[in-house]
């Protein structure tokens, strides 16, 4: 690391104190901080590039600790770091003792490093700016220097400081199983406002680990100054937001140390999950557009800059009735339509005890000879010779308490000692206990075996459906149980880069009973994310619309479910279902053979026509263009006096290209149709409308192959015909 050059500058106020001022620059935002060797690093600004640090200071903007740390800050104010340390001190009497900056091809880093007068304690304060993208990481790293264990009471990876808010708006992301990520918007008042999750495994189904602050009032889609911030954390965690008695705002985001305060052995490090923030003046979309784009570069795997295959997968098809003979007839089934994939889903294995509900078996990761004699290498070979590639799910965090594995190492789940274990899924379930070293080589090695001796696996769909429910572990020492929510993660962590490291190709779903695990923590080793366990395609919109905020298309896997739909009951047109799921990673997910002709003809087009457009959705930029009226701030009351539909799109890069979605959510007579404005073109290009997923022996509708120029469609916008229950319109603009 290159010592920083350092710019002295003279505050107004002190004659004689001078503070360096040190600036993180994204291509539009900067962050603006004060280092002064007498003390800590203070943020003085977060926001617009415009503003220059003089004019801050000039303007009365206050300047807040960085990391504001128990012991130094007014008492009043929240800390975002305390430690005990072994005589049983809690105050910290940190000092700035260095600043390192570094450069990578896509970022500037700047470190701050901080060591206490009266312990010997270090800490490291990470900011990282991309140059391609508005977002900027913070983290820290913990270190004990003492000679005895000290204890992380407190740990938040970031702090942010805006100066006098008002009227600041929160949008958090809430949901539950099978109907994840309903945005939540409210204005912040006093007090401290907390989003946590405490699942202990996953984190993304109650609460997201992930906000956006609307600082100019109402959250607006399009405008306005917008801060996201995203904890990259799959573990328990906890955002609060304060307003402070000088009505300045804080954000504060970290791994949450309600039962889980960690014991740092001396010498040993702790580094913070990353929280990633990113501003904009083009509102919650322009928030999105600049996670996407950082998302795609470093956080996922491969660098997002890879399409996804078009899949089918079997679990909503048949469920545990696994055999040869079905699995094939959907391997060939998917072929036909035109996929590229097939993912044989729960149910495949089990020795002594069979895999044919969700009661047993988790662990023994053996193929069941019952339901596929001849093994897992017919299946491959069938899928090769129909030129599909083959996936298997499997959840290898887990086993049940009936199953060879728990019988044999009973001692590697987590459990409390002496107290009955709680069980979860299928009154049997439990979850390994990935502090321990030995469980994690036999993750590893059962992912290496399966590979290894099929090499023809080219997707696994990693699922993981149990909370933490036992809070104990055998394998870490008695004084360190309360670090078991943290080195779990850790731990997977490290199964994790192992498998990569190994099998970099092999392209990994992250799934948790659905989205649970729809989080950047866990991200960069997952190549994309299973959105939902609910496929009902009407509610699958505002599943998606809520995961859109913070995740790109390539990330989100939506399959066209069956209908009548087996946990609404509702009865979707195939065409309807298709075009809801293409704006995403488009797959199938239920049994082919149970399908009309006509269903079938219309995966086809849909199939072929996804082709067509799967780079721009995939790699595009997202404009939301129309919310579900439900997700305004406002409601209007149902039926609304406008139609209620949805519309969004995306656009390439040069803003050749865009693929525009529509849906109308419901349909009253006297309701007045939405002229959709579009976004993100270019206004001096001419742009023709191309009608995709035509319904099966039906004519386009009248916008297929008119021109328009960029400018009219985004100031006038166009009437996308959508009449009678579930219509819906796919547009390619070239
Ligand atoms: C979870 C997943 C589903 C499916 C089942 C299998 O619920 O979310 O997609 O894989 O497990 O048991």
């Amino acid at each position: 690391m290159k010592r920083l050059t350092l710019f002295f500058f003279l505050t107004l106020f002190s004659a004689i104190t001078f503070a360096e001022i040190i600036t993180l620059n994204t291509p539009n935002s900067q962050l603006v901080l004060k280092a002064d060797s007498a003390t800590v690093p203070h943020i003085l600004y977060y926001g617009d590039k415009s503003a220059n640090p003089t004019e801050l200071e000039n303007a009365g903007f206050e300047a807040f600790p960085a990391m504001p740390a128990f012991g130094m800050i007014d008492m009043i104010h929240l800390p975002a770091l305390q430690i005990q340390f072994p005589e049983g001190d809690l105050n910290l009497d940190l000092r700035l003792a260095d600043i390192s900056h570094a450069t990578t091809e896509n970022a500037e880093i700047v470190s701050f490093v901080m060591t206490d007068k009266r312990h010997k304690f270090r800490l490291t304060l990470f900011y990282k700016a991309f140059k391609n993208t508005d977002v900027i990481e913070t983290w820290t790293e913990i270190c004990n220097l003492e000679k005895k264990d000290i204890v992380l009471k407190r740990f938040d990876s970031g702090h942010l400081f805006i100066d006098k808010g008002n009227n600041i708006w929160l949008t958090h992301f809430h949901g539950d199983w099978a109907a994840e990520a309903i945005p939540v918007s409210e204005r912040l008042t006093k007090g401290v406002k907390t989003i946590r999750n405490t699942d202990g495994a996953r984190n993304a189904h109650l609460d997201a680990p992930e906000v956006m602050l609307s600082l100019d009032g109402e959250p607006n889609e399009a405008c306005g100054r917008t801060i996201g911030a995203a904890l990259c954390w799959n573990g328990n965690y906890e955002i609060r937001l304060n307003i402070d008695n000088h009505d300045n705002y804080h954000l504060y985001a970290g791994i949450d140390p309600q039962s889980s305060e960690y014991v740092l052995s001396p010498k040993q490090t702790l580094t913070t999950p990353k929280l990633a923030f990113a501003y904009s003046v083009e509102g919650m979309g322009g928030v999105s557009r600049s996670l996407h784009r950082w998302a795609r570069e470093c956080g996922m795997m491969h660098n997002g800059k890879a399409v996804r295959d078009i899949l089918l997968n079997s679990w909503e098809g048949i469920y545990f009735d696994i055999t040869e003979e079905r699995i094939i007839a959907m391997i060939d089934d998917i072929a036909k339509l035109g996929g590229e994939l097939f993912v044989m889903d729960d149910g495949w294995f089990g020795g002594k005890y069979q895999r044919n509900n969700d009661s047993s078996s988790l662990g023994d990761w053996v193929v069941d000879k019952k339901k596929l004699p001849n093994g897992l290498q017919t299946l491959t070979d069938a899928a090769k010779q129909r030129g599909v590639k083959f996936g298997i799910w499997i959840e290898p965090e887990s086993t049940n308490t009936k199953s060879e594995l728990y019988e044999q190492h009973p001692d590697w789940v987590l459990q409390a000692a002496n107290k009955n274990l709680n069980l979860g899924r299928g009154g049997t379930q439990v979850v390994l206990d990935l502090t321990n070293p030995k469980v994690q080589d036999f993750i590893v090695n059962t992912v290496d075996k399966l590979l290894s001796e099929n090499p023809d696996i080219a997707y696994i769909k990693w699922d993981a459906n149990a909370s933490i429910q036992n809070y104990g572990s055998t394998y870490l020492p008695k004084h360190k149980q309360s670090n078991i929510y943290i080195d779990y993660h850790l731990g997977l962590i490290s199964v994790l880069e192992r498998i990569r490291k190994k099998y970099p190709d092999v392209v990994i779903q992250n799934c948790a009973s659905g989205g649970g695990r729809a989080n950047y923590g866990l991200m960069p080793y997952f190549d994309e994310f299973w959105v939902s366990d609910n496929n009902d395609a009407l509610q699958r919109i505002f599943i998606q619309w809520g995961t859109s905020y913070f995740f790109p298309a390539n990330l989100m896997a939506q399959h066209i479910g069956g209908s009548p739909y087996h946990m609404t009951g509702r009865i979707v047109p195939i065409k309807f279902r298709a075009d809801v799921a293409m704006s995403g990673r488009l797959g199938l997910e239920l049994q082919p053979k149970n399908m009309t002709e006509q269903e079938l003809q219309q995966c086809r087009i849909a199939i072929k026509d996804y082709k067509q457009i799967r780079d721009i959705v995939q790699l595009g930029n997202l404009y939301r263009l129309v919310a579900p009226k439900a997700f305004q701030v406002h409601p209007e009351p149902l039926p609304p006096a406008e139609q209620d539909i949805v519309a969004l799109m995306y656009v390439t890069d040069n803003r050749e290209q865009a693929v525009v979605f529509a849906y109308s959510l419901s349909q009253f007579q006297y309701q007045k149709p939405q002229r959709v404005k579009f976004s993100g073109l270019d206004p001096e290009k001419q742009y023709t409308l191309k009608e995709l997923n035509i319904k099966a022996g039906e004519q386009p509708c009248s916008l297929n192959g008119k021109t328009f120029s960029g400018d009219f469609l985004m100031k006038n916008g166009i009437l996308i015909p959508l009449n009678g229950d579930y219509a819906s319109r796919v547009f390619l603009l070239n």
